[in-house]
């Protein structure tokens, strides 16, 4: 009997005592196992007399069940507590607020041109496209430059050792599109253009779109009409502007267009360095050499080409102090367009 309740009171302060489910399992066959204490009890009843038996057999089993459900009830609140510990640790808020997906934007310099391309193409002018590494003869010869001609060294050119170079302007896109074809054309080219030249208002690479107009009778108003109509409707605003007489070896005449400065609106500033006109692009009748060296009949066509540069435009038209800044790609500027 003493035995019974010594084995029954162990048993029952080993349940309480066990904190998880694997020990619990190796109380369950320490006690009720094959060769377990209270196994090995019921095993004693059969050297017992035959009226002891029923009254002892009572006893163990009494205290075998006691022991069963004490360790049900302790194995299902362990089971409990480890699925509700479970359910916390993978639990996922689903009210949190997202990690943040940050917009990208369109840079400015992209902006600016995808403004220039859409107000040109509204015209019924097509974009044509040529390569970066151009051969001498797209980007000077043709364009009425030969060997030797001064206005080659006011291209600070990157010349690879075949004689090639990186383009020094879009121009070349022109003679690309006019060799050997017959006119209209009517036409833009954008794209990066590449000059030995570095300080404060220079990039060794920056972009540039050209403009033609090939057709029978175009002249200088046609020039002048489109330039002044696109400018307006670039820096969407009422501009002053002037044709300023100017010298480019493909075309004759020449001019320099100035906007009147949009920071002081003329009255002289640092910007436009006191002078109230900022220069924003060069641009003139196409000079018949250019259409001859196209294979083109200089007599029956005449046009008109323009060329500007990118940066600059998306500079004055934003008010930005610093040309470096289109290229540092610092976050904190980019976002503000
Ligand atoms: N290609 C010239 C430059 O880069 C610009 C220009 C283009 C001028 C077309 C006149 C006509 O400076």
């Amino acid at each position: 009997m003493q035995d019974i309740a010594a084995i029954l009171a162990k048993g029952l302060d080993a349940i309480a005592a066990v904190s998880d489910l694997k020990s619990i399992e190796a109380i369950r066959v320490e006690y009720l196992g094959k060769s377990g204490h209270i196994t090995q009890l019921l095993k004693t009843l059969g050297s017992l007399s035959p009226e002891e038996r029923p009254k002892f057999g009572q006893i163990i089993n009494d205290a075998k069940e006691t022991f069963t459900l004490q360790l049900q009830s302790r194995k299902e609140a362990l089971e409990a507590a480890s699925l509700s510990q479970a359910l916390l640790a993978e639990q996922i808020d689903v009210t949190l607020p997202g990690r943040g997906m940050e917009r990208g934007k369109c840079h400015p310099v992209n902006k600016t041109l995808a403004r220039i391309q859409e107000w040109f193409l509204r015209l019924g002018f097509s974009i044509e496209e040529g390569p970066e590494i151009e051969e001498d003869f797209y980007n000077f010869a043709a364009l009425n430059i030969p060997p030797h001609h001064p206005a080659r060294a006011m291209h600070d050119t990157f010349y690879f050792p075949d004689g090639r170079l990186l383009r020094t302007h879009t121009s070349p896109v022109q003679i690309r599109a006019m060799h050997g074809k017959e006119p209209p054309f009517r036409m833009i080219a954008c794209g990066a253009v590449y000059r030995y030249d570095f300080d404060v208002t220079h990039t060794p690479m920056f972009h540039q779109v050209e403009g033609l107009w090939v057709d029978e009778n175009i002249h200088f108003g046609h020039l002048k009409g489109i330039l002044e109509n696109f400018l307006q409707a670039l820096f969407e605003r009422d501009l002053t502007i002037r044709f300023r007489p100017s010298y480019f070896p493909f075309t004759e005449p020449s001019a320099e267009v100035d906007i009147q400065c949009v920071a002081c609106a003329g009255k002289g500033c640092r910007i436009c360095s006191q002078t109230g006109w900022l220069e924003v692009l060069g641009c003139g009748m196409v000079h018949p050499n250019v259409l001859e060296n196209c294979k083109i009949d200089s007599e029956r066509y005449t046009g008109f080409a323009f060329g500007m540069g990118v940066e600059r435009l998306t500079l004055l038209r934003y008010a930005i102090n610093d040309l470096r800044l289109f290229f540092e790609n610092d976050l904190r500027f980019l976002e503000q367009f």
